[in-house]
């Protein structure tokens, strides 16, 4: 079963002397330091014949100097330097990697003495040394031929005059491994990642102290979860829902809910053929809940968070639910099924009422796959926020912030739920195409009682058609870093 390809990342005080060396460029600098003195001024002489002005991922190469003539220095655009934050370091790391990937082993990140905007030294090493670390992730072990034209960068170096930044990279280090294994299991073709498969890769979190339990389909159909089964019915695969307790700290804990639909075929309301393929990717949610579970318990956060994710798959078939069958849900509530294609929301709600009656939590939230619509609003450029608790959406446009995990706030409110009243059951499970992500996220909120809660519809997220400074194309690992960063301002 492949897995990431993992980069060693050291911290250093000298430049090595092989390899690509690369250097952040602020946009107008009036030099490049002490390298470019060491070079004769021939970094300088590179960028002006170029014309190099140090916009975000612009780059120039020039051959290293006497002593480390083994090495190419690079000088990466970083843009304004008084707008430089964490996420234009870690984009900087994230574009370095990029150059190195297919032509060297070993990179280093020349940041002795540089200041960038109000970064300290510390966070600009940190950051950049976890921007190198996703940017040069690859899903790679299912090909057996052309492996030589596979990444060659091995090792980061961070070349750094801050104290303690090899220890502060270990949270950060953490984190990445998070999003990474994410980008795994999204990345997994489904038909070696079903319910069953995702269920033992988050048991695999019990070694790093996660309680871990998995429902199977007697045990949810004895409690009466009677709308996520109903998902899984027209699967050969058994329907499993896992349960990852984190508990660093006493108290309630945060619930976190992630939508699991290992392949999403429409059901008996079949999709396209075209595209389909890109389904895989609707388990996006249960993967990120999984990464963050493992971010978590790795970097020992002083936290109690329970993240459950429910892992069906949708599949046309005899035994699979139909448009017009009514399902009863394990909050007792009764759904009129008219679209079979409409299941993230089945499944989920049997989760959320899970989730709210075992654990009782101070606030949960839920990342799925859910629309289609979502990506016609806000493309693949943010996920849809969803909660009419104003607290709760502020502190997640903070988290989004603080991340590079970005979100943007969706209107949710009575007419959504109008949508979705049904003439014969408690509620049906398509609101029209109209608002079809608010009228999604309002049938979610059905299931939710007196617990503060957000909704998060990554559908436009989990994927990248194109790579992007900090993650190749691929899976993105959306919502690892969101969740980690709500978590640690919440409690630690
Ligand atoms: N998994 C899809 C949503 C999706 C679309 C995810 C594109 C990622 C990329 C979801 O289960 C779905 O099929 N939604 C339908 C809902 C409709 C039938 C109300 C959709 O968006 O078309
Ligand atoms: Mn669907
Ligand atoms: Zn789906």
């Amino acid at each position: 079963m492949p897995s990431a390809k993992t980069i060693a990342v050291t911290f250093a005080d000298a430049l090595p002397d092989e390899g690509l060396i690369a250097v952040p460029a602020a946009r107008g600098a009036d030099g490049y330091g002490a390298l470019d003195e060491r070079l004769g001024g021939a970094l300088g002489r590179a960028a002006r014949a170029s014309a190099f002005e140090g916009k975000p991922g612009q780059t120039v190469a020039v051959p290293g100097p006497d002593g480390l003539a083994g090495a190419t220095v690079l000088l990466v655009g970083v843009g304004e330097a008084d707008k430089f934050d964490v996420e234009a370091a870690r984009e900087f790391g994230g574009r370095a990697a990029a150059a190195a990937l297919d032509k060297h082993e070993s990179l280093a990140l020349a940041l002795k003495d540089t200041r960038l905007g109000a970064l300290s030294v510390g966070t600009l090493a940190v950051q950049a040394a976890a921007g190198a670390k996703l940017r040069a992730y690859a899903f790679e072990g299912y090909r057996t031929k052309d492996l030589d034209k596979l990444s060659k960068l091995e090792r980061v170096m961070v070349v750094t005059d801050a104290d303690g930044a090899e220890a502060a990279f270990a949270g950060e280090a953490a984190v990445a491994d998070g999003v990474m294994l994410a980008r795994d299991l999204v990345s997994e073709p489904p038909n070696v990642l079903h319910p069953e498969h995702f269920a033992e890769r988050c048991r695999e979190l019990s070694a790093l102290g996660v309680d871990v339990k998995v429902l199977g389909e007697a045990e949810m159909a004895a409690l009466g979860m009677g709308s996520l089964l109903g998902v899984g019915q027209g699967s050969v695969r058994e329907s499993k829902m896992a349960v990852m307790h984190w508990r660093g700290a006493e108290g309630a804990p945060i619930a976190i809910i992630g939508k699991g639909v290992t392949f999403d075929t429409g059901g008996i309301s079949l999709k396209p053929g075209a595209g389909m393929e890109e389904m895989k990717m609707d388990m996006g949610g249960a993967a990120a809940v999984t990464g963050a579970m493992h971010a978590l318990a790795a970097r020992k956060a002083k936290a109690n968070v329970v993240g459950l994710v429910g892992l069906v798959e949708n599949m046309p078939d005899g035994n699979a639910i139909r448009p017009a069958d009514i399902l009863t849900s394990l909050s007792g509530q009764t759904i009129e099924v008219l679209n079979t294609d409409a299941e993230g929301r089945l499944v989920m709600a049997d989760v959320l009422t899970y989730a709210e009656r075992e654990y009782d939590p101070c606030v949960m939230m839920d990342l799925a796959t859910l629309t289609g619509a979502i990506l016609v609003s806000l493309a693949d450029q943010y996920a849809g926020l969803f909660t009419e608790d104003d607290a709760l959406a502020a502190e997640f446009l903070a988290a989004a912030d603080a991340s590079g995990d970005r979100l943007w706030r969706m209107p949710l409110g009575d007419a959504h739920r109008d949508m979705i009243k049904s003439d014969i059951a408690d509620m049906k499970n398509v609101g029209g195409r109209d608002g079809g992500s608010s009228s999604a996220a309002a049938f979610l909120g059905r299931f939710v009682e007196d617990t503060p809660w957000a909704h998060l519809d990554i559908a436009g997220m989990a994927w990248t058609k194109k790579d992007q400074p900090v993650c190749p194309k691929g899976a993105t690992g959306y919502g690892v870093r969101l969740l980690d960063a709500f978590v640690r301002a919440r409690m630690g």
